[in-house]
């Protein structure tokens, strides 16, 4: 957890996993797996009582929207969504202005989604309430790295010298850049894999390995991570979308060039047919309703743990 920034309160803020060590991110990992016996068990239903949790989102989302939402009700909070739609955000107000307001309004911890890069670090600056970065621009998404982190400890057990292989639209986005952050924190291998335009901005990064075939990207690999390919992002793609489902998509039979039964995993949402094939997505390798199902209880570890209460 970030907590460089001078605080009058016991807040902190979750804006990366890069500023976060190795015992941290265990820590939320450990506490996140109790927070799900005690959400079973209905109990913390008071932890959060006296914090009001903003969720202000100003990019679509499903299951990081609702997990916060659901994660902080079964702390207790009090929860408001500020939905952009139907928010002064849509008038155009500055994401500044909105930001001091939400803090006067009592606000205490906000979740923050947004399309630029770095608005969760603004957020941190100026204003006293705890931050909890629910995805920003390409940058960076520490939720979902945490609960991905969860989810593979929880298939394959430690994460050190695994070899963990994160396959498509990488360089665009910001879970592989999380990802990355944890599992080699965690000790884990990790290789990149997809067309040389997608993953050339990570060449040269300290312990990551690059493949641009399928082959090469999957030889040995202990878990395979696929992602959406991005296709709101304006930009260079340089591939087009029958090129990537040729070489790149996932099924039964590619995945045997991974190692024997490796789990395979994506944040969602999918592009159907795209990323992977149905059978793939369904099938006994699947983690991807784990990974669903772990975001509530490490959410609620990371809305404990920025505000102090665990
Ligand atoms: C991701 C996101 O929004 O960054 N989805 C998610 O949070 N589960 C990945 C994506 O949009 O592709």
């Amino acid at each position: 957890m970030q907590d460089t920034i001078p605080r009058t309160s016991a807040h902190r803020h979750l804006l990366d996993v890069d500023a976060m060590t190795r015992s941290d991110i265990e820590r939320a990992l450990d506490l996140a797996v109790e927070m799900r016996e005690a959400r079973a068990a209905r109990a913390h239903r008071s932890m959060l009582e006296t914090e009001t949790v903003g969720l202000c989102f100003f990019e679509a989302s499903t299951r990081t929207r609702v997990s916060f939402e659901l994660a902080a009700k079964a702390l207790g909070a009090t929860v408001v969504d500020l939905s952009v739609a139907g928010s002064s955000v849509g008038k155009g107000e500055s994401l500044v202005d909105t930001i001091r307001t939400l803090e006067r309004t009592g606000v205490t911890a906000l979740v923050l989604r947004h399309s630029a890069a770095g608005a969760p670090y603004l957020a941190a600056r100026t204003s006293g309430m705890a931050i909890v970065n629910a995805g920003d621009g390409m940058h960076a998404h520490p939720t979902q790295a945490l609960l991905d982190a969860l989810t593979l400890r929880e298939a394959l057990g430690p994460l050190d010298g695994r070899l963990i292989t994160i396959v498509g639209d990488v360089g665009r986005s910001r879970v592989a850049r999380s990802n990355l952050h944890a599992l080699v924190k965690l000790g884990a291998r990790v290789r990149l894999g997809g067309p040389a335009a997608w993953v050339r901005a990570f060449d040269g990064w300290p312990g990551v390995e690059i493949a641009t075939n399928l082959a090469e990207a999957l030889h040995g690999a202990d878990a395979v991570m696929t992602l959406r390919v991005q296709l709101e992002r304006a930009g260079v793609s340089g591939v087009s979308l029958r090129q990537y489902v040729a070489d790149w998509r996932l099924d039964e039979e590619r995945m045997r060039l991974a190692a024997p039964n490796s789990p395979i995993l994506h944040p969602g949402p999918t592009n159907e047919g795209v990323e992977l094939t149905a059978d793939l997505a369904e099938g006994h390798r699947s983690l991807i309703g784990r990974q669903v199902e772990n975001g509530v209880p490490v959410r609620m570890a990371v809305l404990a743990l920025v505000t102090g209460a665990a």
